[in-house]
């Protein structure tokens, strides 16, 4: 039975899962208004929930502290302080009641909680979420990155956008609705090599938002950056030849992204999976999942174990 912690960013979340069956995954989110996610305004919000979270998810799985026989944690990468939140909140109950920890790289939960809900093996991997844009192949254990964002990940690239715009809750699924209906007008279309620019969109968009209107530079801005990351996809997909892909992270959620690659892979012959919302947006059940994959070989005492805000998932580290 392993409880997850989930605290890298906005979202204090917590699941408990065992043996790949999620029993819970309850959560609360930090949303901040006319402007950016500010670590320590989040991690405050992450402290002051954390008791009331703890007690949902124990209650949704019908469980007591005592059964849990891990505790699984976000070790990164993330903000700094927000991380520090959960790492603190996972040692006191690992001292407190005796258990063991295991520290969880967080685009791997994102990967692996994706893969297990699609059942695809070895897929080729788009992560795509506010601070991260990755495609990966997964080879021997080992993450090998064939293509990333050079700038900003996507997720951030919507949420400046709608700041930009004086969205006050500037969120991608926002700015979804306000995009629908939109006009399609040109925006730079910046691909190097497998690797993805979004910051002269960004620019450009915010000025053809003033010209053509919120709606249109909204669509466009997704039009185009989909585009770009169904490019450089299938571009992997045809180098690696894998037989199925799969999208994960907080913009998986976006039901055109997911049409737009679902039609790809219908076209190239190869399997698409996504997992439901829930375990898209940052979760603790695959924080649960994924340290319960791995706990044989990363369990640590608490007192040793730490956080890594620059945690790149090609350093993968299993102690
Ligand atoms: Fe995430």
């Amino acid at each position: 039975m392993i409880l997850g912690i989930e605290s890298t960013a906005h979202t204090l979340g917590m699941g408990i899962v065992h043996r790949g069956k999620v029993l819970s995954n309850i959560g609360d989110t930090y949303k901040p208004r006319n402007e950016g996610i500010v670590p320590r305004k989040a991690a405050d919000h992450h402290a002051e929930k954390f008791a009331r979270i703890l007690d949902a998810n124990l209650r949704k799985a019908g469980i007591q502290m005592r059964d849990v026989d891990a505790i699984a944690y976000s070790e990164g990468p993330g903000l700094g302080a927000c991380l520090k939140v959960g790492l603190v909140g996972a040692k006191y109950l690992a001292l407190k009641y005796g258990k063991r920890m295991v520290g969880v790289n967080h685009p791997f939960a994102h990967i692996k909680i994706a893969e297990g809900i699609a059942g695809i093996r070895k897929p080729l991997i788009l992560y795509v979420s506010g601070g991260n844009t990755q495609l990966l192949v997964e080879h021997k254990g080992k993450f090998r990155i064939l293509g990333e964002t050079l700038d900003m990940g996507a997720g951030n690239l919507f949420d400046s956008f709608g700041r930009g715009i004086g969205m006050e809750y500037a969120h991608g699924a926002e700015l979804a609705k306000l995009a629908e209906g939109g006009k399609y007008v040109p925006l730079p279309y910046v691909v190097k090599g497998m690797n993805l620019s979004f910051s002269g969109l960004l620019t450009q968009a915010a000025k053809e938002a003033r010209k053509h209107g919120k709606r249109d530079a909204a669509y466009s801005l997704f039009e185009t950056s989909f585009a770009m990351l169904c490019e450089v996809t299938e571009r992997a997909l045809f180098l690696t030849r894998k037989k199925g892909v799969i999208v994960c992270g907080g913009v998986a959620q976006n039901r055109r992204l997911q049409g737009m690659l679902r039609s790809m892979c219908r076209e190239d012959g190869v399997e698409f999976g996504v997992a439901p919302d829930e375990y898209n947006r940052d979760n603790g059940a695959m924080i649960a999942y994924a340290g319960e994959l791995i706990m044989k070989k990363g369990m640590k005492a608490p007192e040793k174990c730490t956080v890594d805000q620059g945690y790149r998932i090609d350093q993968l580290r299993l102690h």
